[in-house]
């Protein structure tokens, strides 16, 4: 099976109702950034930072996986898919995806101030205890964190992720606007020989030499779209 490495951000979940970053009306624009998503931040008002995550969390039931979800998902019937992901939300988990690699943390995970990247330390929250309290311990006894990667931290899984994208026969990016890295700089991990696909209904500055084929339409549309686009090409290579 071909590898297919879907690069998603913000965008992705938009029409499942999570606000995007930038856009206007995004995130940024009512918080500041460096207040709730640095470790300065967190440090100088962990409460500030803990409400954050906390309201952020709460929004997860009450939203559902959209058609771009379900459309990658689908893709695993085709490919061997690999979803490296932006968001912190589990929408492509609920919609079935199963090989799913957070870069930026996950909502619905805590973890140790003291050490947030041991696998020891990081536990899945339940839908009865979603909120993360002053006070509240980690196993290491320190105070419990979201397990979210914060503007001036590593990011682990960034090597994983490079690798994944240099293995990949088709790569398709999906609602970033490619502003953070490093995840931005995966593209540059790409085969040559490899179609990259851009899904956003926005002009992304890329500011690269890459080759792409830029589907400006939103998640679910974009997906049906490129579905159509692949098939067509099986088909064309098919009755050669
Ligand atoms: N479908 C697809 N893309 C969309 C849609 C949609 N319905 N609506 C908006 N977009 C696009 C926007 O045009 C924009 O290019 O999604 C992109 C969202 O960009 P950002 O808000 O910058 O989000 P993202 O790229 O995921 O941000 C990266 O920044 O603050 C951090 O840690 C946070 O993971 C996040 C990182």
């Amino acid at each position: 099976m071909k590898k297919m490495v879907i690069l998603t951000g913000a965008g992705m979940s938009a029409e499942s109702g999570i606000s995007t970053f930038r856009d206007s009306g995004g995130l940024w624009e009512q918080h500041r950034v460096e207040d709730v998503a640095s470790i300065e931040g967190y440090e100088r008002n962990p409460k500030l930072v803990l409400d954050f995550y906390n309201e952020r969390r709460r929004q997860l039931p009450t939203v559902k996986p959209c058609r771009g979800h379900e459309l990658v998902a689908a893709l695993e019937q085709h490919f061997d898919v690999t979803v490296i992901t932006q968001n912190v939300d589990d929408l492509h988990e609920r919609a079935g995806s199963t090989n799913v690699v957070h870069l930026h943390g996950e909502l619905m995970k805590a973890t140790s101030t003291l050490n947030p990247n041991d696998p020891r330390q990081i536990v899945t929250l339940d839908a009865d205890h979603m909120d993360i309290h002053l006070g509240d311990k980690a196993a290491d006894g320190s105070q419990l964190r979201p397990f979210i990667v914060w503007f001036g931290e590593a990011v682990p899984e960034i090597e994983r992720a490079a690798y994944i994208a240099s293995e990949a026969d088709i790569f398709v990016v999906i609602g970033t606007s490619l502003n953070v890295y490093p995840a931005a700089g995966l593209i540059q991990y790409v085969p040559s020989h490899a179609p990259i696909y851009l899904i956003d209904p926005k002009e992304v500055p890329w500011n690269s030499l890459h080759r792409y084929h830029h589907i400006q339409k939103g998640a679910s549309e974009g997906m049906e779209e490129l579905l159509k686009m692949i098939v067509l090409k099986a088909w064309r290579n098919c009755s050669r």
